[in-house]
């Protein structure tokens, strides 16, 4: 910048000096998204569940487990924007109190496929047998693909209740009876059942 207009020799200085402007912007976007973040963990809205949110049952987790294991978030997103067209399609947009509970979230923005975060009770448990084995059976033109092993393989558990522990120090109220019987609530459960129970309550909390 040998621009004669430009006056102030700091000003000058700083846009001559490789190392001296990356610790300056380093710093100017450090400060800046502290600002934005930081509020965030204090806040009721964002850390606090919504009314009626329960934390997953033993069921139900196991269901995600497999949602995370087969990839459904390549294709799928659990988070409506808040956008007219959005809400149109798929309901009220999400709102942070609705995750507390999901560790990890599942929020993505890929939508091969339509965004689920509010499927739970769109439709019924048969419904989402036959599509699960296999979509084209109810969707024609669908390029999801089809997850038949899902009826066949029951649903393991053994370490559930070690995972309801973990997540009740994050803040998730298990109580010990819970967490006690998650494995004997998953007895003679296929990963299909797994996966459908989990689907089924995603997104009902807010009516
Ligand atoms: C390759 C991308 C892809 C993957 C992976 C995928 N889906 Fe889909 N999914 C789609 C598409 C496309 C549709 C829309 C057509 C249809 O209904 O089959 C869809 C539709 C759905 C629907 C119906 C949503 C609605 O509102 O109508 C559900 C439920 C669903 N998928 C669940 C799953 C689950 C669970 C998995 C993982 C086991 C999964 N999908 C994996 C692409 C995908």
């Amino acid at each position: 910048m040998a621009d004669k207009e430009i006056k102030g020799f700091t000003h000058e200085r700083i846009e001559t000096n490789n190392f001296l402007m990356i610790v300056l912007i380093t710093l100017v976007v450090a400060v800046g998204g502290l600002v934005e973040i930081v509020p965030l963990f204090f806040q009721k809205s964002t850390t606090q569940a919504v009314e009626g949110l329960k934390p997953y049952t033993a069921l139900q987790i196991a269901g995600r487990d497999i949602y995370v294991r087969e990839g459904c978030y390549n294709c799928h997103s659990q988070m409506i924007r808040p956008f007219h067209a959005e809400t149109l399609r798929y309901g009220p947009y999400s709102v942070a109190g609705e995750f507390v509970y999901d560790r990890p979230f599942q929020w993505g923005s890929k939508r091969t496929g339509p965004d689920l975060a509010r499927v739970g009770g769109r439709y019924n448990d048969e419904w989402h047998r036959i599509h699960l084995n296999n979509p084209r059976d109810l969707v024609p033109e669908s390029n999801m693909p089809a997850y038949p092993w899902l009826e066949k393989a029951p649903v393991g558990g053994a370490d559930l209740p070690k995972r309801m522990a973990v997540l009740r120090t994050l803040g998730a109220p298990y109580t010990d009876e819970e967490i006690a019987g998650s494995i004997e609530s998953v007895k003679g459960k296929t990963e299909m059942d797994a996966l459908v129970a989990y689907l089924q309550v995603l997104g009902t909390a807010v009516k």
